[in-house]
């Protein structure tokens, strides 16, 4: 069974799916965090982000795996390098970039083909796997996932301005959505759930009960 979970930026996509995944046993494979892994090599190895035939070179050589919800590049631990602002402010490029997805596309297919699996991102229902068996597509308004985003970083940093976010993720999901290669949009078949004014277990708890009626008719 896969359950895709797509929606933009600071709709609650990681912290509802890994809960769903942990109650019902299932991997959660957190898309994002591969464009963010990949976006750090490319940064972290100089390469111009323009230099499509570079990229290609790197790509061939880039694995990224999942142990206990860290993330792997080519077996080095980056969960937390790929939350810098330098990857964020630069991973909408990175993932807009066709290559880039033909091969994350196929390692994201690859990971859930080994167990019931939970995938969160932009397009798991709509082009990662179209025939999911349960699709959810989080919202929320955009003042509200600036202040998630706020309270989340301002644990670690003092200087967090909620503007300068809010002006972050209307850009981002303004890339995101107008991207030519696979953009974020709701997939015809998917439920979509504004969790504004819903608390996590709210929404975790109705995802549940759809993946059990599911279960129940199959
Ligand atoms: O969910 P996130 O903020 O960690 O995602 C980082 C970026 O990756 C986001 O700007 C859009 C992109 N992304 C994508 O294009 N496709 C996915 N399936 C997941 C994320």
């Amino acid at each position: 069974m896969i359950i895709a979970i797509d929606g933009p930026a600071g709709a609650g996509k990681s912290t509802i799916a890994k809960k769903v995944a942990d109650s019902l046993g299932y991997i959660y494979i957190d898309t994002g965090a591969m464009y963010r892994a990949f976006t750090y090599e490319l940064l972290t190895s100089s390469i111009s982000l323009s230099d499509i035939e570079e990229i290609t070179k790197v790509l061939e050589k880039t694995d990224i795996e999942f142990k206990n919800n860290e993330i792997f590049l080519n077996n080095l631990n980056v969960t937390n390098e790929i939350r810098s602002k330098n990857v964020t402010a630069n991973v909408s490029v990175v993932s807009a970039i066709p290559q880039v997805r033909e091969k994350l596309v196929y390692l994201q297919r690859k990971i859930a083909s080994e167990s019931n699996s939970i995938l969160d991102g932009r397009d798991i229902g709509t082009v990662v796997f179209p025939d999911a068996e349960l699709k959810i597509f989080l919202t929320a308004s955009v003042k509200i996932r600036a202040l998630r985003r706020y309270n989340e970083l301002i644990a670690k940093d003092k200087n967090i301005d909620i503007n300068e976010i809010e002006i972050e993720i209307e850009k981002r999901d303004k890339l995101d959505s107008s991207r030519e290669t696979s953009p974020l949009i709701k997939a015809t078949d998917a439920i979509e759930i504004d969790t504004s004014n819903l608390s996590i277990d709210e929404v975790v708890n109705t995802i549940l009960k759809l993946a059990e009626e599911i279960c129940e008719n199959e």
